[in-house]
């Protein structure tokens, strides 16, 4: 198969206006195509390429691009003309989506504070906890992602992420992952207003808790007055089966954060439940009715992008689609994979999987894996995203803060079909990297152009 037409003769705006280096770096990986028309699981190019989505927008797209009933929903939304950003309003629509979203989650989890984005919704809970306990130490897990903005980001211990930012929060302490002994050290001294950390760890590589964690974890917050928060923006929204991979966990969190699947794929959206005593706690008077707010918080499109959601998630039924496809997924890809000397382990929950490599063994690969590892560590994995994308046209993306880690998250309603033709491209690729110097050597040229990743 050709390589994909670029488009970089002459600057674009976008990179003469916005991030040029962006524009440069999918030039480099041979994905800067021009996509024309998204539709579930499918992508289509302007050069008359068709794409698998196995990425979802890192768990955006969970009901897939562009469903017509949530494209009616807004389309409906317009046209009634109603009110929109007054701020001087109740917004019925706000309320409805905060009924489902807390009947959904259950476990005492009983208001809705929405928000833009994650980040936006780490950002609350951080000024909730500190409310509700009047602490404000704060603990996040080792290698998680949170988001961005200077909160979220002094909860992420990556230095490639907060290098040259700081100073960041003060009082934000790490554990690592899955660690009950360090948790309760941390925990005993009683500074800590929350223990903010994502229930399975997305970007950390797919990490799974043992399934004690979470549930011993809660107690010992419940024991040192710690509020336990779960960052469920890519775990959430029947990702991983149930509507929250808490309620896998048997944990029942003060507060959980929702954002990209609750947008339809198509409007910013995100959303902090807690329990009433968190809410009465920040929002403590009349005067303090609007303490924490934000302009774009509870707008009409956005509530009825995710109540539109809501109901396609729960009419087709995708959380129990996401419990069979996922571990069929992972069966296939298991049986497909375990020739070769690079797989670690196919290992997820849901439709949130990850496939880890590992160094070769044999000398021969040895050689090339090392000297790739050397030029830069996310080298192995992008030459691995660049080659899915561009023979098999297979669009994935390694983990953000583990490089040996091939995320596979497909939108929920993936087919069948798909889930084959996404494991045979797998196949294929990982056959051709243990059989073949192209892989290495193709990889090896685009550094000797000059390019540093
Ligand atoms: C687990 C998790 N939390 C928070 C965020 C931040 O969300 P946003 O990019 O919408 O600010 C992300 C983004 O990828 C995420 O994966």
């Amino acid at each position: 198969m050709s390589a994909p037409a670029v488009s970089t003769q002459t600057p674009s705006p976008y990179s003469e206006f916005v991030n040029p280096r962006w524009e440069e770096f999918l030039d480099l990986v041979g994905m800067n195509v021009r996509y024309e028309r998204c539709l579930g699981a499918e992508l289509f190019t302007r050069d008359g390429r068709r794409i698998l989505d196995f990425l979802s927008g890192y768990c955006v797209h969970n009901t897939g691009h562009n469903h017509p009933a949530i494209v009616e929903a807004l389309k409906d939304e317009l046209d009634r003309c109603g009110p929109a950003m007054l701020q001087t309003d109740v917004p019925e629509l706000a309320g409805e989506l905060a009924r489902r979203l807390c009947g959904l989650a259950g476990g005492g989890l009983s208001k809705a504070y929405f928000c833009s984005s994650g980040s936006e919704g780490v950002e609350a809970t951080i000024k909730f906890c500190r409310a509700a306990t009047g602490r404000t130490g704060l603990l996040y897990a080792e290698g998680g992602f949170h988001g961005l903005t200077c909160g979220a980001l002094s909860l992420m211990s990556d230095p490639f992420w907060r290098n040259g930012f700081g100073p960041l929060l003060p009082g934000a302490e790490s554990v690592p992952f899955g660690d009950l002994a360090a948790l309760e050290e941390k925990l005993k001294t009683r500074r800590i207003a929350g223990f903010i950390t994502e229930p399975i760890q997305s970007e950390a590589g797919m990490r799974i808790p043992p399934a004690d964690y979470f549930p011993a974890a809660e107690r010992l917050c419940k024991r040192y007055g710690t509020l336990l928060v779960l960052d469920e923006v890519q775990t959430g929204m029947f990702r991983t089966g149930p509507f929250l991979a808490a309620q896998h966990l048997a944990t029942r969190p003060d507060m959980v954060i929702l954002a990209k699947a609750l947008s339809g794929g198509l409007i910013p959206s995100g959303a902090v439940l807690m329990t009433d005593e968190i809410y009465e706690a920040v929002y403590s008077s009349l005067q303090r009715a609007i303490v924490h707010t934000s302009t774009f918080s509870e707008n009409g499109l956005a509530m009825r992008a995710g109540l539109a959601t809501l109901d396609v998630l729960e009419q087709e039924g995708l959380g129990h689609r996401a419990t069979a496809a996922g571990a069929d997924l992972r069966r296939q890809l298991t049986e497909v994979l375990v020739p070769f000397e690079m797989l670690k382990e196919v290992r997820g929950i849901g439709l949130l999987c990850g496939i880890e490599f590992t160094a070769p063994r044999g000398l021969g690969l040895r050689v090339s894996f090392e000297a790739f590892r050397k030029i830069h560590p996310a080298m192995f994995g992008q030459c691995l995203v660049m080659r899915l994308f561009r023979d098999r046209g297979i669009l994935t993306q390694i983990c953000g803060n583990n490089f040996l880690v091939l995320k596979v998250a497909p939108p929920l309603n993936v087919s069948v079909e798909q889930v084959a033709e996404f494991v045979a491209g797998v196949r294929e690729t990982a056959a051709f990297i243990h059989s073949s110097g192209g892989f290495w050597t193709e990889a090896l040229q685009l550094v000797r152009r000059g390019i540093r990743i």
